[in-house]
């Protein structure tokens, strides 16, 4: 099975977020790149400045993304849906309104949001077009998608320490302005790179076993902190 096919079947993506554990490990690492911006936080000033009245947020994981729009814009109507029992608990545990939902079948009238978001998913989904029609269906009529991901090369340098390769995904940051601009006629996309550190060698072991434990056990040991790269890009369709 190829990375891409292996992202989004759909026994893996259910078993990887069965509980919240593998998303937290992954996400405590990073932090702003060289331009001193993180894409979380490029993210989230595009989506308040968009000043929404109602946003849905697909695969919202663990909701902190969702929690952090509302502490800026507590007045918007931000539903959050994910496909995992264990993400839609964590999502309300931070007081959230949360539902379990298949980003491919939303529970959800046409033209119901004027905001939508994507962070870190759309890899995962079994079919991108169909995914992007329904959110497409739900957004009225000059809505917006924001949307994050990664790009080809993202942590290719320790997935290569490893003896693995880097993921390519259904949806890079390379093919992500072509794919959203199936369904969207305006697109524009920002490359952010951005920065993993590891205290020391047991943390990055501990990352690589979030999503592929045979590369954790494959890793040469190292002594002290070390930082990567990764690559990110954060996208506007309307
Ligand atoms: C990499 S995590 C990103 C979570 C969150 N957006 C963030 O940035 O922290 C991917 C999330 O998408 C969810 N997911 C995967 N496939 C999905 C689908 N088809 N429909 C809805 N959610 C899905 C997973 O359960 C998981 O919570």
């Amino acid at each position: 099975m190829d990375h891409a096919t292996e992202l989004s079947d759909s026994t893996r993506v259910a078993e990887q977020y069965a509980t919240t554990a593998n998303l937290l490990t992954r996400r405590g690492v990073w932090g702003p790149g060289p331009e001193g911006v993180s894409p979380v936080d490029v993210l989230r000033t595009l989506v308040v400045a968009g000043q929404h009245a109602r946003i849905i947020e697909i695969g919202c994981g663990a909701g902190q993304f969702a929690r952090s729009v509302l502490d800026e814009a507590p007045h918007t109507d931000y539903v959050a849906t994910d496909l995992s029992p264990a993400m839609v608990e964590a999502s309300r545990s931070l007081g959230l309104t949360a539902h379990l939902a298949s980003a491919d079948a939303l529970p959800f009238a046409d033209a119901t949001f004027d905001g939508a978001v994507a962070a870190w998913m759309l890899y995962h989904v079994p079919d991108l077009d169909r995914t992007l029609a329904e959110v497409r269906r739900v957004l009225c009529d000059g809505g917006t998608l924001y949307v994050a991901t990664n790009g080809s090369e993202h942590l290719g340098d320790l997935l290569r320490e490893a003896g693995g390769e880097p993921l390519v995904t259904q949806f890079t940051a390379e093919v992500a302005a072509d794919v959203l601009g199936r369904h969207f006629s305006t697109v524009s996309r920002r490359d952010i790179e951005t920065r993993a550190t590891f205290a020391d060698h047991a943390s990055a072991q501990a990352y690589l076993a979030s999503f592929a434990p045979h590369l954790a056990d494959a890793l040469p040991p190292f002594e002290g902190p070390r930082t990567y790269s990764g690559r990110t890009a954060v996208l506007t369709a309307r």
